[in-house]
C-alpha cells in the first residue's frame, strides 16, 4: 500500500497537472476540452502521459476503476476539506448518518414543489419574453433546492451568499488554483464556517427538521457529529448542490437548443425528460474530472498500475467513447442512459436524485416555450474542473404548449 503522506504527496502535487497532455490552465483547453480528449483517447482508453499519473478516457475503463476499491482517495487533496471523500469503512457511516434528505423517496416528496417552482420561474421569464437561463433559471432554482433540503435559510442570503460565490472554487483541485485563488478560497471557507457556526448555535437552541438539527442530535445508533463536523458536511452538500447543478441544467438546454428535434420531442412528450438529463450528462457533463490513487498495486484495462499513481477519470471523454457510445458527438436522448458524470461505486453522488428532479423540470418547463438562442455568442468554459455555460440568453417567445 502506498503510505497515505506519500499518496497526499502525490494527489496535491502541481507535477500532476504539470504531467497532463493537455494545459488544463491553458485558454485553449478550457474554451474546449473535447478535442484533447480525443486526441488522448488515440493511445487506447488508458493513457500514460506521465511517470506515476493514468488519465481515463475509456468508458469501461472509467466504471471499473471507480468501481474498483484498490483505488481510492487515500488521503488525497480533498480530505481535508470534505466530509464524504475519505475511503471505507469510515466512509460508509459517515455517508449512511447524511444520507437521509437525499434519498429518492425523500427527493421524490419535493418534486412538485420544483416544479411549481420551475414553472413560476419560467413563466416570469417568458413575460419578459427573453432570459438568461443560467442566471434567471437555473442558479436561483439550484441555491433554493439546496439550501431548503441542507436546511440553511434563504432569508439569510444576504449573510452567506459572497461566501458561498467564492466557495465554488473549491472544486478547483490545489494544483491549479493560482495564489490569490487560494487567499480567495480560504477567505469564503472561513466566512460560511462562520455563518454556519452562528446558525448551529441557533439549531442547537430551537431545532428543526433539516440536516442541521438532525446532524447535531444524537440517535441510537450514532453519536452527534461535532460543530465542525457539521460545518464541513454543510458546507460540503452547499458548494456540491449548486454551482455542478446549475451548469448542468444550463448545459442541459443548451444541448437541447442545439438539436431543435431533440428540444421538440421532448415539448411533444414531456416524460422524455428523464432520458434528455441522463443524455445531457453524458454528452456535457459539469464536472470534467474524478481522481483517485492506486492504494496497492492494481490494473486497469490490462495495464499494471503501481500503488501511488494518480489516476484521473474523464467523465466528459468517456461519455463519448466511440466503443460504447455510436456516433457519440450526436446528442440523442433515445440511446438510453450510460454515463460516469455522477461517478459510480462508493462515492455515487449523494445528490444524484436531486439533480435529477430538477433537471427534468426545468428542461420540461423551458420546452414547453419554444425558446430559441437570441443571436448573442454563448461561451462553454471550463473553470478549473467545471464545465458549462457562462450566460445562455434565450428567447422564449412561443405559448406553452401545455398547462403548468
Ligand atoms: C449535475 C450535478 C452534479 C454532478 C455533475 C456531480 C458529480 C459528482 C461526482 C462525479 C461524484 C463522485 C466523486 C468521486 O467519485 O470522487 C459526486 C459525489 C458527490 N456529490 Fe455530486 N454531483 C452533482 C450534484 C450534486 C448535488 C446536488 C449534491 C448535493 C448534496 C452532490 C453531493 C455530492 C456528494 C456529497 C458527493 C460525495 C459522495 C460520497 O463520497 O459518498 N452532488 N458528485
Amino acid at each position: 500500500m502506498a503510505s497515505e503522506s506519500q499518496a497526499r504527496r502525490i494527489a496535491v502535487s502541481a507535477d500532476f497537472w504539470d504531467h497532463l497532455p493537455f494545459d488544463m490552465r491553458g485558454e485553449a483547453f478550457r474554451a474546449d476540452p473535447y478535442p484533447a480528449y480525443e486526441r488522448l483517447r488515440a493511445e487506447g482508453p488508458v493513457a500514460s502521459p506521465g511517470e506515476g499519473v493514468l488519465l481515463v478516457t475509456g468508458y469501461h475503463a472509467g466504471a471499473a476503476v471507480l468501481g474498483d476499491p484498490r483505488f481510492g482517495l487515500g488521503g488525497g487533496a480533498l480530505e481535508s476539506q470534505s466530509f464524504l471523500l475519505v475511503d471505507p469503512p469510515e466512509h460508509r457511516c459517515r455517508r449512511a448518518r447524511v444520507s437521509g434528505p437525499f434519498s429518492a423517496r425523500a427527493v421524490e416528496r419535493l418534486r412538485p414543489a420544483v416544479r411549481h417552482r420551475t414553472a413560476g420561474l419560467v413563466r416570469a421569464a417568458a413575460a419578459r419574453g427573453e432570459a438568461d437561463v443560467v442566471a434567471d433559471l437555473a442558479v436561483p432554482l439550484a441555491l433554493e433546492l439546496i439550501c431548503t433540503v441542507v436546511g440553511v435559510p434563504l432569508v439569510d442570503r444576504p449573510r452567506w451568499y459572497g461566501a458561498l460565490s467564492g466557495m465554488g472554487l473549491a472544486f478547483t483541485p490545489p494544483g491549479l488554483l493560482t495564489e490569490e485563488d487560494t487567499a480567495r478560497l480560504a477567505a469564503a471557507r472561513l466566512e460560511f464556517a462562520h455563518y454556519l457556526a452562528a446558525l448551529i448555535e441557533e439549531r442547537r437552541r430551537v431545532p428543526r427538521d433539516d440536516l442541521v438539527s438532525a446532524l447535531l442530535t444524537p440517535g441510537p445508533e450514532h453519536t452527534a457529529l461535532t460543530e465542525q463536523q457539521v460545518i464541513t458536511a454543510v458546507g460540503q452538500f452547499v458548494v456540491a448542490g449548486y454551482e455542478p447543478v446549475a451548469l448542468q441544467m444550463a448545459n442541459a438546454v443548451y444541448a437541447l437548443l442545439r438539436h431543435p428535434e431533440q428540444l421538440e420531442h421532448l415539448r411533444a412528450h414531456p416524460s422524455y425528460a428523464p432520458a434528455v438529463v441522463e443524455e445531457a450528462l453524458r454528452y456535457d457533463p459539469s464536472l470534467h474530472l474524478i481522481t483517485r490513487i492506486a492504494l496497492c498495486d492494481a490494473d486497469v484495462a490490462g495495464r499494471r498500475v503501481p500503488a501511488g499513481t494518480v489516476v484521473g477519470v474523464l467523465p466528459g471523454a468517456v461519455g463519448r467513447d466511440p466503443e460504447v457510445f455510436a456516433d457519440p458527438r450526436r446528442f440523442d436522448a433515445a440511446r438510453g442512459p450510460q454515463h460516469l458524470a455522477l461517478g459510480r461505486g462508493e462515492h455515487f453522488c449523494l445528490g444524484a436524485h436531486l439533480t435529477r428532479v430538477q433537471a427534468q423540470a426545468l428542461v420540461t418547463a423551458v420546452a414547453r416555450y419554444r425558446p430559441v438562442l437570441t443571436g448573442e455568442s454563448v461561451r462553454q468554459r471550463l473553470s478549473g474542473v467545471l464545465w458549462g455555460v457562462e450566460r445562455l440568453p434565450v428567447v422564449l417567445a412561443g405559448r406553452p404548449g401545455t398547462e403548468d
